[in-house]
């Protein structure tokens, strides 16, 4: 079935971003430090990622938002930049995940000439993390106590990938 990286469409893609920016214990997982008090713009946000750096969202079956990935902090001469990835609840645990990563990291390779991609995940985050392993990210380190959600600290582990041929 098909899975597509593509532009945002504000019309179309704006309620289910909304409601995964409404997530609390979702935007904790991906160390965004939510605040809950604040009101939920996803275009402002959207555009920033835009501004910063390539965003796209995850279309399922030509039709269907099921969340976004995103590469921030590009390096122009070491030719890397950071991966984040999130599926709205409902899409997630059916594969959809590695294959956008897989989309993902292709785009990476032959779209945008990098060579590594890195990424850092909540140590807890064990379904994160085995994805990542088994698409060939390495481990390369852990940062203990260091994404505070506002209740405690959590360990985040740091992981990269070298695009083969790159
Ligand atoms: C992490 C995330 C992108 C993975 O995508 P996904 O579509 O859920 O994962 P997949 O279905 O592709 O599964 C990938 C692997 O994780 C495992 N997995 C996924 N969901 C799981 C679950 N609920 N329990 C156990 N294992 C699970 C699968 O077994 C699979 O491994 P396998 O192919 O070797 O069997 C997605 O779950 C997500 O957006 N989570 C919330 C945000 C987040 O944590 N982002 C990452 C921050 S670094």
């Amino acid at each position: 079935m098909s899975l597509r990286l593509r532009r945002f469409r504000p019309l179309v893609d704006e309620p289910i971003l909304r409601e995964m920016r409404s997530d609390i214990p979702l935007q904790h997982r991906l160390l965004a430090h939510p605040d809950p008090t604040a009101p939920v713009d996803v275009l402002a946000w959207v555009s920033r990622r835009e501004a910063l750096g390539w965003f796209r969202v995850v279309e399922l079956k030509e039709t269907i938002t099921a969340g976004f990935v995103q590469l921030t902090d590009r390096h122009g001469l070491d030719r890397y930049a950071w991966v984040g990835i999130a599926l709205h609840p409902r899409w997630q645990g059916s594969g959809w995940g590695r294959r956008a990563m897989q989309a993902l990291a292709e785009e990476a390779k032959s779209g945008l000439d990098l060579r590594k991609l890195m990424l850092q995940v909540r140590s807890d985050n064990q379904n994160a993390r085995h994805l990542y392993g088994t698409l060939g990210y390495r481990e390369v380190g852990e940062l203990r106590h260091h994404y505070f959600d506002g209740s405690e600290y959590h360990d985040v582990t740091m992981m990269e990938l070298l695009l083969e041929g790159a």
